[in-house]
């Protein structure tokens, strides 16, 4: 049996990722792998059961209640209050409506220590679902590599600390990520979507109507609209960039105006590619 890759995106929020993992999916189906698209959140979302399910439900659940439960709104609640007890589920999409309604800030310290989770919780991840997988020799598609919410994470505890100390660890926590995420060269495909944010943040203002919490940045306490998203975003492209280097991405363009050529141009792109030349 011809063992698997695995394909995974990064690039800022809105930038094309799943629409360009979706009509990768399509293509490779029609070739006749066996593809999957895998998500963490998805897989959770799920409810599985099971001493591995267990496992990754109780690191992405660190991961969130690091983030929120030091954080308060504007009024002074602690969003540790707003979130249901270890049995209940932290991935509702009502909890995130809730969360997103509210303006918050966050402490940095609890920032790190979220991406510290995100790391944890990607590695068990990728070992305990991504892996066998593979070793069943589908194609597993990540629309979004774990690294994009470390990157996120990092640089704004970097941003808003105010000891210079919680701020060199959260660019510390960072250099750790691209070196423990870092892809297998065997088997893992890492994709750069390329975006200009100005034109990812239009496009996702068009299709949603509106950020989320981490989206907005909101819970660096520094405004909720373009302006915040355009600054983080930016930082967070650059970045991706200098990921995209050591860890040789294959790098397509997200920003023609045609949706359609350029999320084309993209597949083709990933599957021109020596690394996935044999997929077709
Ligand atoms: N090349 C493109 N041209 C125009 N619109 C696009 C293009 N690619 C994606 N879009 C649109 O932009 C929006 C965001 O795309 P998508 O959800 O694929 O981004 P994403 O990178 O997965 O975002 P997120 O980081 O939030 O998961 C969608 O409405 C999608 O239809
Ligand atoms: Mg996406």
């Amino acid at each position: 049996m011809t063992p698997g890759s695995s394909i995974s995106f990064l690039g800022v929020d809105g930038s094309g990722k799943s629409t360009i993992a979706r009509a990768l999916r399509e293509k490779l189906a029609a070739a006749d792998r066996k593809v999957r698209i895998l998500s963490r959140r998805d897989y959770l979302r799920e409810q599985p059961s099971g001493h591995v399910a267990d496992v990754n439900r109780t690191l992405y659940d660190a991961g969130l209640r690091s983030l929120y439960s030091f954080a308060r709104t504007d009024k002074g609640q602690a969003l540790g209050e707003l979130l249901p007890g270890p049995p209940g589920d932290l991935r509702s999409s009502a909890l995130e409506q809730k969360l997103n309604a509210v303006r918050i800030s966050a402490d940095s310290q609890a920032i790190t220590a979220a991406a510290l989770s995100e790391i944890a919780g990607s590695l068990v991840y990728y070992a305990s679902v991504v892996r066998p997988e593979l070793d069943r020799g589908t194609v597993v598609i990540e629309e979004t590599h774990p690294l994009k919410t470390v990157t996120k994470l990092c640089l704004l505890a970097s941003q808003i600390a105010s000891d210079e100390r919680h701020g060199r660890a959260a660019v510390t926590a960072l250099r750790s990520a691209t070196m423990i995420l870092a892809p297998d060269p065997f088997r893992d495909v890492p994709v750069l979507v390329r975006c200009d944010p100005q034109r990812a943040y239009d496009r996702l203002i068009a299709a949603r109507g509106g950020l989320g919490v981490l989206e907005h940045h909101g819970l660096a306490g520094r405004g909720t609209g373009r302006e915040a998203y355009l600054d983080l975003m930016t930082r967070v492209q650059e970045a991706f960039e200098d990921v995209a280097q050591s860890w040789r991405c294959v790098v397509v363009d997200s920003d023609d105006e045609s949706r359609y050529r350029s999320v084309k141009r993209a597949v083709e792109t990933i599957l021109a590619d020596p690394r996935t030349a044999h997929l077709t």
